[in-house]
């Protein structure tokens, strides 16, 4: 399974902040925000990631992670010209996906969830279909919005709804067979001349291959979509490092703890980190 990080889009909701930068590159609390996405497919284990940005963003994601193997992964970058829907980046990344299935995850997406780990490893171990994360939230008309029966199987996806059928929406984690870039390029573009995921998802629902995993009461999900929610997601993690004495999206301790990279080479990251909390913590790993 191959891994595809897309952080494009002006971010307009969110200026000034993001007039000479890209959102998914603002600060939540002490680390850029694509390293918590980063960091989820980090820990679903997958090693090659290909990321999409604007024409004026890719160069600095470029120069923030370089070609990943300092942190035991192999990146690609590709350009996405204009905001024309998520689903274009199944058409964007054809090559780099080849054969295999694909996890996509939106470079503004922060997860926490106490049981991600064998959730993302339910999804990885996927051979047909798809895979959704389903969170509870109390403004679903912002977002692609499932519905569900009485066991709990998807029956609706709609987008920004303004009648939403439930309060669960789907969070920017997306997981599928290779067939999603045949379906891609089926896709028609919406009203917003977008390719909408929507569309995908509804694809697989109506095949009956699509799997729909809800995140736990402890868990917590953020777009880091307006001000507001980008301050609450940095406190949110300053506390929650706080309380498990660890830290969340440190991606030096996942690829040392996966065992991608190995002492020498944490230690060499170490010596380019400035004397901050960061190298500190990092440092520790060592001991
Ligand atoms: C997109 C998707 C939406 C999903 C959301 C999660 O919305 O279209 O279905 O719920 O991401 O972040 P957008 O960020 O484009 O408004």
């Amino acid at each position: 399974m191959k891994g595809i990080i897309l952080a494009g889009g002006s971010g307009t909701r969110l200026n000034p902040l993001t007039t000479v930068t890209s959102k998914q590159l603002l600060p939540i609390y002490d680390k850029p925000m694509i390293y918590y996405p980063m960091a989820v497919l980090m820990e679903a284990g997958i090693r090659e990631i290909l990321i999409i940005s604007t024409p004026e963003d890719t160069p600095k994601f470029m120069k923030l992670f370089g070609d990943g193997s300092h942190i035991g992964l192999s990146l690609d970058y590709k350009i996405q010209p204009k905001p024309e829907g998520l689903a274009q980046a199944f058409i964007i990344g054809e090559n780099f996906i080849g054969n295999d299935n694909i996890c996509m995850i939106l470079g503004d997406n922060i997860f926490y969830d106490p049981n991600m780990k064998e959730k993302l490893i339910r999804a990885t171990n996927l051979i047909m279909g798809a895979t959704l994360f389903a969170y509870k939230v109390d403004d679903p008309r912002r977002f692609g919005v499932i519905e569900f029966d009485k066991n709990n199987h998807a029956l609706s996806i709609e987008e920004k709804p303004l009648h939403p059928k439930s309060n669960y929406c789907v969070t920017g984690l997306y997981f599928y067979d290779n067939n999603v870039v045949k379906y891609a390029k089926e896709l028609k573009p919406s009203k917003r001349n977008e390719l909408e995921i929507t569309d995908l998802n509804n694809i697989y629902l109506n095949n009956n291959t699509l799997q729909v995993e809800v995140l736990t009461e402890e868990a917590k999900w953020l777009d880091a979509g307006t001000v507001d929610s980008l301050l609450e997601t940095a406190l949110f993690i300053r506390d929650k490092e706080l309380a498990i004495h660890k830290k969340i999206g440190c991606l030096e301790e996942i690829a040392y703890r996966n065992g991608w990279i190995d002492s020498c080479k944490l230690e060499e990251s170490i010596h380019s980190m400035g004397n901050n909390n960061y190298k500190q913590y990092v440092k520790k790993l060592l001991k």
